[in-house]
């Protein structure tokens, strides 16, 4: 069976010390994980928590990374940059990403083919916001940024991770139903079968206010494959409660 990834996203929280602290913790705590563990940092933080988690079985991963793959964009962090300090994943195309920042399924797919090339695997994010889902539009959306990458991407889209987040789950404390995710989650995975005979061994993770709670119910669903966590990733006793849960 396939190993699920717990992946957590710290987004812009932390500071050097309560990394550390909250690292400690984990790796205290990890021992008999069964799953992949990785925890998604703010590039500043990158090689400090590289040194953490070095020989602990978690893996690191960064938030975004340009589409360019060096040269005159300022503020940009690019693929290579992130090889260097030993990421290995990157989210791309978060909805906070794509809501704030303008980015577009296009963009979202270079990301990804940015990663891939340095080694890096993008765990790409697709969801549909409140609204797309009372329209019932919720398949539409979703398969339409998945069909982006894939188009990018090519036979190299057996490389990447998906997150499913619907957008209105994000931090509101609202989670879809295990029912809700998973028959998202089997329709990513038939997009997926449609365009590579290794999607049944890919990873497709659920996203959106997953906790201690909730998360033993929607890691059995037969395509959840793991968890994108936000909130619950930043305080170590939860986040390893999680990982508890996965297998
Ligand atoms: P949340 O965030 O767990 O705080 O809802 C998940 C995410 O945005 O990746």
């Amino acid at each position: 069976m396939k190993k699920q990834l717990i992946a957590g996203n710290w987004k812009m929280n932390g500071s050097s010390v309560a990394n550390e602290a909250l690292l400690k913790a984990l790796v205290a705590g990890i021992n008999s994980a069964t799953c992949h563990v990785a925890v998604c940092v703010p590039a500043p933080y990158l090689a400090q928590v590289q040194g953490l988690v070095a020989g602990t079985g978690i893996d690191l991963g960064a938030q975004d990374v340009s589409q360019h793959e060096s040269g005159a964009f300022t503020g940009e962090v690019s693929a290579a940059m992130l090889r260097e300090f030993g990421a290995r994943y990157c989210l791309v195309g978060h909805s906070e990403r794509r809501q704030y920042h303008g980015e577009t399924d296009a963009a979202v797919a270079v990301k990804a083919q940015r990663a891939l090339a340095a080694g890096i695997t993008p765990i790409v994010c697709v969801g549909e916001t409140l609204a797309e889902r009372e329209a019932g539009r919720t398949e539409e959306i979703v398969k339409r940024q998945l069909a982006a990458v894939i188009h990018t991407n090519g036979h190299c889209i057996s490389e990447i991770v998906v997150a499913y987040e619907p957008v209105w789950a994000i931090g509101t404390g609202k989670t879809a139903s295990p029912q809700e995710a998973q028959h998202v989650h089997a329709v990513l995975r038939s997009q997926l079968r449609a365009a590579t005979e290794q999607a049944d061994r890919m990873l497709i993770l659920y996203g959106g206010s997953m906790n201690a709670a909730n998360a033993a119910q929607l890691l059995s669903q037969d395509d959840i494959d793991g968890g994108l966590v936000g909130g619950a990733s930043l305080k170590a006793a939860d986040f390893l409660s999680i990982i508890a849960a996965a297998h």
